[in-house]
């Protein structure tokens, strides 16, 4: 069992404890002085609701006199409206009312669903994220981003609504196939290059064995990227300015997924790609050296992640790939904002010359 250790998101009347340990779904105790209600619904999907929906509903009963269960299919595809009316038609169905507590088990595309239907239910309705796999837990679970996809976009309708609690059991990540740990791993690494350079040494030396799964290397991985992670939402909740930096590869990876069709890589391995071209942009606007580059580019590929372009478009690549960014919600007025790192530890955002953006995108 390791030590349980708990880190908090301030924002007044509003924050909140991520609690990260192992046997946490067991243990009613990681439930309780949640606010009162005579229901609690539990949102899960298909792969995760068989492996944990009966200990969370048995966690959740010494203090819940109904517990519902939600079971969605699985897969980034079912990110939408129709998932959304799926929830409120079981809550209404059972006349849950607005003091009823929704529980996200499982990924970042649970947690984002049910985040989003927990603000839009009865104009709002608290909810605790439970995530499991390594993505959510050191990154979709935490800081109010929920939403669901569009046709024409990602993440393009949702809401900022912060959870009440983030319970991570760290035991969930045992049962995560290898590639989705490793897409989890992007976003571990993601914090060292945009917030803490001594995290990026630590990554580094640890990476093989967060590869294969050490206990401790994870459960230190969780628990700094949620330091790091509160630190930023805590000044910036919406967006206004320093939170941006938790975009870090994430222009090219939206415009990665959504190019090749949701679900064909994962959000992780865009991103992981997608960092990788956002360093060698950082080295050719004059920012970090040519070594760092080559040192991200090795972390990337030792998590078991891609660091190559995949092409979108044989006759015009880097033309769709920029059609694709100016579509990004970051993108104002169709300039596309890039995080650039000046220095390991420390990102700014930055718009980019197109012929810099193409000469990445060419591969130069
Ligand atoms: P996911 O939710 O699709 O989960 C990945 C797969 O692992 C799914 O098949 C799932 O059923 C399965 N799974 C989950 N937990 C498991 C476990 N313990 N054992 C076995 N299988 C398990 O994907 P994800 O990578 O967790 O999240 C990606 C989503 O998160 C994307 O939609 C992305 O946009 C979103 N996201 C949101 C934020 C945010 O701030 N809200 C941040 C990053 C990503
Ligand atoms: N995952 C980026 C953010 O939470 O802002």
């Amino acid at each position: 069992m390791h030590p349980s250790h708990t880190v908090t998101i301030e924002l007044a009347d509003r924050s909140y404890p991520i609690v990260i340990s192992s046997g946490l779904l067991d243990d009613p105790s990681s439930f309780a002085h949640l606010p009162s209600a005579s229901a609690a619904v539990i949102v899960t999907n298909t792969t995760v609701g068989p492996l944990y929906g009966q200990r969370l509903e048995r966690a959740l009963g010494p203090q819940f006199p109904v517990v519902h269960t939600v079971t969605l299919p699985d897969g980034e595809q079912y990110k939408t409206w129709d998932s959304i009316a799926a929830i409120f038609d079981v809550m209404l169905r059972n006349a849950c009312d607005r003091s009823t507590v929704l529980f996200a088990l499982g990924g970042g595309v649970v947690g984002d669903i049910t985040g989003f239907a927990a603000a839009c239910y009865m104009r709002g309705v608290p909810f605790v994220q439970v995530p499991t796999t390594l993505l959510a837990q050191v990154d979709s679970s935490v800081g109010g981003k929920t939403g669901v996809n569009h046709p024409l976009g990602k993440n393009m309708i949702g809401a900022f609504y912060q959870p009440v609690r983030v319970v991570c059991d760290l035991d969930t990540l045992a049962t995560l196939p290898q590639r989705e740990l490793a897409a989890g791993l992007s976003e571990v690494i993601k914090y060292g290059p945009i917030a803490d350079a001594v995290f990026l040494d630590w990554i580094e030396q640890n990476l093989d064995a967060l590869v294969s799964r050490s206990p401790q290397a994870l459960a230190y991985a969780v628990r700094r990227s949620c330091e790091l992670k509160a630190q930023v939402v805590g000044q910036d909740e919406r967006e206004s300015g320093l939170r941006a930096i938790l975009n870090f590869g994430h222009t090219f990876a939206h415009a990665i997924e959504a190019g090749m069709g949701y679900g064909a890589w994962l959000h992780g391995e865009a991103v992981g790609s997608g960092m990788v071209q956002a360093v060698r942009l950082s080295h050719r606007l004059g920012y970090v050296d040519e070594r760092f580059v080559t040192r991200l580019t090795e972390m990337v590929q030792r998590a078991g992640l891609p660091t190559a372009l995949p092409v979108l478009d044989e006759a015009d690549n880097a033309g769709r790939y920029l059609e694709l960014m100016r579509r990004d919600k970051k993108a104002a007025g169709g300039a596309i904002r890039f995080v650039l790192i000046e220095r390991p530890g420390c990102a700014v955002v930055r718009q980019a010359p197109d012929a810099a953006v193409r000469a990445v995108l060419g591969g130069s």
